[in-house]
């Protein structure tokens, strides 16, 4: 069982990826079920897409998220909403998304943070047919609490318990769904692009 932790800012030295590793290594002390990886926005050059984008030079990407079973999306709040290069991997990689749990957990270097949660669950799921579980996170104030190494420098309290409750469920939700995914209504995939 595989969950991927996609990091969604494009920036170097992002926050985002600080706490894409906080996260990994979380993941690992909760469930020794559970392998691991880290699809990092910052480090993949994927083009925005249009009807000429030639989706055959991504097999890579595709086949690493097609072998997950659940993803956490950790997504910075910029202009108030999510980056568009999170929005255009639903574009680039929809169908990977099928059927499988995820977690959003957002970051905010001031107050902010918590725009990205309600547009994801409201904009993104109808063709991808992902399912975010009903846990999310917001860390604000993301540099103090998370360092570069991925470690947890604020003193332990809600935020520190909530990724940890929500990457707990999101283990249980990813072994629950793969029974989902394997029954007949959904390998029948008779509307293909939900409502
Ligand atoms: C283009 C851009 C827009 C931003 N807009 C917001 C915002 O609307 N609200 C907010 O709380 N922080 C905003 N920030 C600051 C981010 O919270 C900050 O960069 C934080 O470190 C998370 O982003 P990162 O993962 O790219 O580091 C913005 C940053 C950038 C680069």
């Amino acid at each position: 069982m595989k969950i991927t932790i996609i990091s969604g800012s494009t920036r170097q030295q992002s926050a985002s990826s600080n706490v894409s590793l906080y996260l990994q290594t979380q993941l690992k002390s909760i469930s020794s079920e559970v392998s691991t990886d880290i699809f990092d926005l910052a480090n993949i050059d994927l083009p925005m897409w249009d009807e000429n984008t030639d989706l055959t030079q991504f097999a890579e990407q595709t086949k690493q998220l097609n072998e997950a079973d659940g993803f956490v999306f950790v997504i910075p709040e910029w202009h108030g909403m999510a980056p568009p290069a999170v929005k255009n991997l639903f574009f680039l990689f929809g169908s990977v998304f099928r059927h499988k749990p995820a977690y959003l957990v957002t970051t905010s270097a001031g107050s902010g943070g918590r725009y990205p949660i309600p547009e994801m669950r409201m904009s993104t799921y109808k063709n991808s047919f992902i399912n975010y579980i009903p846990v999310n996170t917001v860390i604000d104030r993301v540099n103090a609490t998370i360092s570069a190494d991925g470690e947890y420098i604020a003193e332990k309290g809600f935020v520190a318990n909530r990724c940890d409750e929500g990457l707990s469920i999101l283990v249980e939700y990813t072994k629950a769904f793969k029974q989902i995914r394997s029954s007949d209504i959904v390998m029948e995939k008779r509307f293909p692009n939900g409502v």
